[in-house]
């Protein structure tokens, strides 16, 4: 295994080292944490409630004495950056520079935000001008003129206030074809680029351009700091495509991109949670009913990269779909993702297969906020209502496919709890004897245990709703105590003590068992040979990878770790070797049996004598490498 290590990658420019050095000085991690956590003090540390995940007791810690956090209950921990970083939903350029701002450090030009910007940014920039004039311009078109008439009307039929049209920025794209084309040719922009961007699109004849968008309601789609960047434009009558979306360019990333996320970031912080639905129209009337947490993905499916941005900022989502067959299966995709995220997730079931917009149309807002979204059921039992679908529940057969299944889905729960819960609301409905569920569901449990889950996808029970067959992984099986201890206790001494570092590089190199752990040794052979001390703070502003952080911050709040001596150092050293040549020495045994029964003597006696040499390797020190 090879570890690049990462050049640190600034959006616009790259932030000094020392700049952040300078930061991290002046951003005491205690005072900073303080403002949000109340913390008590036990032993080395400071103990309060985690800001990242709800609790009741403490289990999130701050060690002054290393500049870092650390929650045992949801992992989350780094520095004080990271620390500002996932409370309000920075990146790290924008933390840093946020707070050097605070601090009253100067960042040079260059950092962040480049005085002279590249071609790439002002191509960037122009585009995202042309972008905020058309949003206007089709805003204008559609409140002051002949052209949003009909429009208007159709808006107003839809319950949409001029107040709300405002607010959203709707407008009109004419018929016409020319008027956005003219306005922008007007303004000198490069109608090139505006093809690029999708704002317009060239004749095939190649007299010129024409709006790509045409009798069309349009939507301004806006990215995290507020700045519009895509449309999607909605046919006015029935027809087809409904809906028309800029093309993926520069400045849209379909995958990425969350429809109202700027506006919903305040509430979803304030709240935790996230209302994500399926279309524009739903998350506008959501957001007059009151829900001002609401975001929508565009069109394209809800993707890992929008469930890791939303993480970020909340605690929660609840997924409110159409009510359709297409929204409900969707919504269990969606699910499926968030809870891969690592993010608890909760769905919203509309009665008869309406949509938000028509649920309140039908039904008010009031009952809407009231009895939908704050009536959320869990994933799981959404995923039993759905189950229903596949079985013929008016047959004796299929109600005992149906039960079964159940208990599959149920056997994936973590909660002992949370499983007996629902292991009696079904033999109670089907009339059940609940002992027979109860060990169905241990049955599978156990099955699942023993498997290894390949790259412990532990969150994603639900296969995307296919795969029925299979029983769901039963929550992951945690490694067994001690297991990297040796390889963690390594790590520990080498990142306060360049020597055993360098040690630990000649006689290892990257070779740790566990991935994490050869990626941090690989950064701490780049930070020491750059001439640092040992400083964790400061080595872990080189980490910039979160999970990478988690794991070095947990082996910093390693309980005991033994004195750092040199036969220790061998010791653990030697150890990781070991179990290396051990884990060789499997390989190879079962390479020749395989060997053996494919009647291949030959290898087979080859293997033998690896096997023969390992094995001595393993007894003795003699063959130690040094
Ligand atoms: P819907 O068909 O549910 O539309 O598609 P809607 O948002 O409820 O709009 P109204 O109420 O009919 O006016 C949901 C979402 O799927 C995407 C859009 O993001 C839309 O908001 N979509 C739909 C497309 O991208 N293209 C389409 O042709 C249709
Ligand atoms: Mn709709």
């Amino acid at each position: 295994m090879l570890f690049r290590v990462k050049v640190m990658r600034m959006a616009g420019g790259r932030i000094p080292e020392d700049v952040i050095q300078a930061v991290l000085r002046a951003h005491d991690i205690v005072e900073t944490v303080g403002r949000t956590v109340h913390l008590t003090k036990s032993g080395k540390y400071l103990k309060g409630l985690c800001p990242f995940h709800s609790e009741k007791t403490p289990s999130f810690t701050v060690t002054p004495e290393k500049g870092i956090f650390h929650c045992y209950g949801c992992g989350k921990s780094g520095n004080v950056i990271r620390f500002r970083m996932e409370l309000e939903g920075y990146t790290f350029p924008e933390a840093v520079r946020v707070m050097a701002e605070e601090a009253g450090i100067p960042l040079p030009r260059g950092a962040g935000v480049p005085a002279e910007p590249s071609p790439a940014q002002l191509e960037r920039q122009k585009l995202i001008e042309a972008h905020e004039y058309a949003a206007k311009f089709y805003h204008y078109l559609l409140q002051n003129t002949e052209h949003g008439k009909e429009a208007k009307e159709y808006l107003k039929r839809r319950g949409m206030s001029d107040k709300l049209i405002d607010r959203f920025m709707i407008g009109i794209a004419p018929e016409r074809g020319d008027l956005l084309t003219g306005f922008l040719e007007k303004r000198g922009y490069d109608m090139r680029l505006m093809e690029k961007g999708g704002l317009v699109a060239a004749r095939s004849d190649g007299t010129g351009y024409y709006d790509r968008f045409r009798g069309r309601i349009m939507f301004p789609i806006r990215d995290r700091d507020g700045r519009t960047i895509a449309f999607a434009g909605r046919i006015l009558h029935d027809g087809q495509p409904k809906y028309i979306n800029s093309p993926d360019s520069v400045l849209f990333n379909k995958s990425r991109v969350l429809y109202n996320f700027h506006e919903a970031r305040p509430e979803i912080r304030k709240s935790g949670r996230v209302v994500l639905f399926e279309g524009y129209m739903d998350v506008i009337r959501a957001w007059d009913a009151g829900v001002r947490n609401g975001v929508a993905s565009m069109g394209t499916s809800f993707t890992e990269e929008h469930a890791a941005i939303l993480r970020r900022v909340a605690e929660e989502a609840v997924i409110c779909y159409d009510g359709d067959d297409a929204g409900q299966a969707a919504a269990l995709k969606t699910a499926a993702i968030f809870e891969s995220a690592g993010m608890p997730v909760k769905i919203v079931l509309l009665p008869g297969g309406l949509d938000p917009d028509e649920y309140i149309g039908k039904y008010g807002p009031e009952s809407f906020v009231r009895d939908m979204i704050g009536q959320p059921m869990s994933a799981v039992k959404f995923r039993l209502i759905f189950l229903r679908k596949n079985h013929k529940m008016l047959e004796e057969e299929g109600r005992k496919d149906y039960v079964l299944e159940a208990v599959r889905v149920i056997a994936g729960l973590d909660s002992p709890a949370e499983r007996e819960f629902y292991l009696r609301e079904l033999a109670r409905e089907f009339d059940f004897p609940l002992e027979t569920l109860r060990q169905e569901c241990a049955r599978i449990r156990s099955a699942a245990q023993k498997k290894p889950i390949p790259g412990d996808k532990s969150g994603n029970r639900w296969n995307n709703g296919r795969n029925e067959t299979a029983p769901p992984p039963a929550g992951w099986v945690p490694e067994p105590p001690g297991r990297h201890h040796v390889e963690r206790t390594l790590l520990y001494w080498m990142m306060h003590d360049a020597e055993a570092a360098e040690y630990v590089r000649d006689k290892l190199g990257d070779a740790f068992q566990a991935e994490d752990h050869a990626a941090i040794a690989a950064y701490l052979y780049a930070y020491y040979a750059q001439g640092n001390e040992p400083d964790v703070t400061r080595f872990f502003s080189t980490l910039q990878d979160e999970r990478l952080e988690r794991t070095a911050a947990s082996i910093l709040s390693m309980e005991t770790v033994p004195p750092c001596t040199s036969d220790n150092l061998e010791a653990y050293a030697e150890e990781v070797l070991r179990r290396q040549r051990l884990a060789a020495l499997k390989e190879r045994v079962e390479e020749r049996i395989r060997a053996e029964r494919a009647g291949d003597a030959l290898r087979a006696a080859r293997i033998a004598v690896e096997i023969h040499n390992l094995e001595r390797q393993l007894r003795g020190k003699a063959t130690r490498p040094s």
